[in-house]
């Protein structure tokens, strides 16, 4: 007997999409809190850097353990601001990675500095620290390694190189809001970090926002200046500086959402565990774990050589996917042909094409996680056979 639905031309209902990222979900869950926060802006009538951002800036230092936080108006300028107020110079070259969101190149050469870049090691997806003196030239004043996706980076070995050549180590910590080595938060790491608020992070505003962190009075006070105009005094500028203040409304949100942020990170964790045992027997490869490291997991972003097939296996369970990055920045048009060491990311290239992100923010309903794992634990693929980069990479000592 045929389905009657189908016989009389009617589809099956398809499942609702399950999002990537859901931003407006902290809109509905605090809306009171956020509203009695913008309320109490309004009333303040104090609208730039007021007591909201002074205050923020305060908790968010507080909560990474940081001496200082400066609040700016996207995690792009605080990165740019942070490789200015450390002492980069318009030329300096700034050795990075090309697996990043191009925001990291963009605010290295917003500066007037030199991305050089690095390739990644395949474990954790972050600056191979190993690779770092092949990139190192007379000219290199600071490394930027990425936590991408929220897995921390091999900070002990990156700052020890950076010791050794005597450069600045800015930490480009927009995807890795409360992740840690060992007790120790990222962003307290290097000489100075750089967060973004973007809303789909896993700390968002509703608009643009970022902060740098630092322990140096002197790198604060330089970043003070800069993001007001170079100011030292009101109306008096010492150095070229620019407008980039974090919104006092904005402060005000976050203030609220920060509240929540340990909660949340746990919650991301607990889907992604969910995710790595659905995918155990899968051939799928979910992300590492890296001893003595807390992921953020602000992406579930797994390893598939058969990433468009899965991608479609998803999508017709109504489960969006993603790609981080489609292509990487030494191969974008805007960049490609420019920059040293684009030639030597083997893992970087190999990588890219089977990475595929599938919905882990902690909006997700019981229901939704169980979709997902149940489409998971359907899917085979071969299982890789030797990961031909590790044994050359990771256990070289640096
Ligand atoms: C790794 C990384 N760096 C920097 C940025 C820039 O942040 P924003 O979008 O707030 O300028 C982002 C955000 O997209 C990012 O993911």
């Amino acid at each position: 007997m045929g389905n009657m639905a189908t016989d009389i031309g009617l589809q099956p209902p398809r499942p609702s999409t399950i999002h990537i990222a859901d931003p407006g979900a902290d809109a509905r869950s605090d809306r009171e809190m956020i509203l009695a926060a913008i309320d109490r802006v309004l009333c303040g009538g104090h609208y730039i850097l007021g007591r909201e951002v002074e205050s923020f800036e305060k908790e968010w230092a507080e909560y990474l353990g940081a001496s200082y936080c400066v609040g700016v108006a996207s995690g792009t300028d605080a990165l740019a601001l942070a490789l200015r107020a450390s002492g980069v110079q318009p030329g300096d070259e700034v050795v990075t990675v090309s697996h990043t969101a191009v925001a990291t190149i963009v605010a290295i050469e917003a500066i007037g500095a030199v991305p050089v870049f690095v390739d990644i090691d395949p474990r954790s997806r972050c600056m191979d620290p190993h690779l770092l003196r092949e990139a190192i030239t007379s000219r290199t004043r600071a490394l930027v390694p990425v936590h991408i996706y929220g897995q921390p980076a091999a900070m002990e070995q990156i700052l020890c190189v950076a010791r050794q050549y005597q450069c600045f180590v800015i930490e480009d910590c927009a995807q890795a809001h409360g992740a840690t080595i060992g007790d120790q938060k990222v962003g307290t790491f290097g000489d100075a970090a750089a967060f973004s608020f973007y809303p789909t992070k896993n700390l968002g505003a509703i608009g643009d926002a970022g902060a740098v962190v630092s322990n140096d009075a002197a790198i604060d006070a330089r970043l003070r200046s800069l993001r007001q105009y170079g100011w030292h005094e009101r109306y008096v500028s010492d150095q070229v500086g620019t407008n980039s203040r974090l919104d006092e409304l904005q402060a005000a949100i976050l203030r609220v959402k920060l509240g929540h942020l340990d909660r949340r990170n746990h919650m991301r964790r607990t889907i992604a565990a969910h995710y790595r045992t659905a995918l155990a027997s899968t051939g799928t490869v979910a992300p590492r774990d890296i001893p003595n490291t807390t992921h953020a997991m602000h992406l579930f972003v797994l390893e598939s050589r058969m990433r468009d097939r899965l991608a479609g296996h998803l999508s017709e369970a109504g489960i969006a996917t993603a790609l981080h990055y489609p292509i990487p920045v030494h191969r974008q048009p805007a960049y490609v042909g420019r920059f040293a060491g684009a030639d030597r990311l083997p893992v970087t290239e190999a990588l890219y094409e089977r990475l595929l992100t599938i919905p882990c923010h902690p909006d997700l309903t019981e229901e939704q996680v169980e979709r997902i794992c149940d489409r998971l634990r359907t899917w085979s693929e071969p299982t890789s056979q030797s990961n031909p980069w590790i044994s050359s990479s990771h256990h070289r000592s640096v």
